[in-house]
């Protein structure tokens, strides 16, 4: 399958799919990377692997829809099946959803549905819950609500930090997110 992966941030979890692909263990192709901040390091992560980077600002545009109009115009032609978004921190309208219907993956650093929406590592926490995680879902219109197709569970010690919660998450995210992937693809 021909993947695009759209990121905002670091994008360690694009990293992780890339080397899954690189390894032989995901049979994809990522055909090109969408990325939103100028300065965002998940553009050089892209470079690493050799993979086309995009960068569409979303200051350059009105609306979200006009956002969403012009990623899809990047996705048709690379002929992308199927969308990674991997930290895309912009929501996402209902253009884009339509354009690629249960195409559009997304994960979420807590075990959904608990502590939708940003900070969700914060959220889990501050509230003090002893197990946390997180979550590969399907794009819904409603932020972190989606089908879910896999999750890891995470525990929560009790002498961690933030940071060291959020160390442990990812490591996880980058186990579960290229499997969930391949197990998506083989039910497609
Ligand atoms: C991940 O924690 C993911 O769950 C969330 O945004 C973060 C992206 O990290 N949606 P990275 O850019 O892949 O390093």
């Amino acid at each position: 399958k021909v993947l695009a992966v759209l990121a905002s941030g670091s994008g360690s979890n694009l990293e992780a799919i890339a080397q899954a692909i690189h390894d032989g263990k995901l049979q994809a192709k990522i055909a090109v990377v969408i990325y939103n901040e100028p300065d965002a390091f998940a553009r050089q992560r892209a470079e690493k692997f050799g993979i086309p980077a995009i960068l569409v600002n979303h200051r350059d545009y009105k609306s979200r829809k006009a956002l969403d109009l012009a990623i899809i115009d990047i996705l048709k032609q690379y002929h992308v099946e199927l969308v990674i978004m991997a930290g895309w921190m912009r929501i996402v309208t209902q253009i884009l959803i339509d354009a690629f219907p249960e195409r559009i993956l997304n994960i979420h650093p807590s075990l959904l549905p608990s502590f939708k929406g940003i900070h969700s590592i914060e959220q889990a926490f501050n509230y003090g819950v002893k197990i946390t995680g997180c979550t590969v879902h399907l794009l819904s219109l409603e932020v972190d609500s989606g089908k879910i197709i896999k999750q890891a569970a995470v525990p929560v010690l009790p002498e961690d930090s933030l940071a060291d919660l959020q160390k442990r998450i990812q490591v996880q995210e980058h186990i579960i997110y290229p499997e969930a992937i391949a197990e998506y693809i083989s039910t497609l």
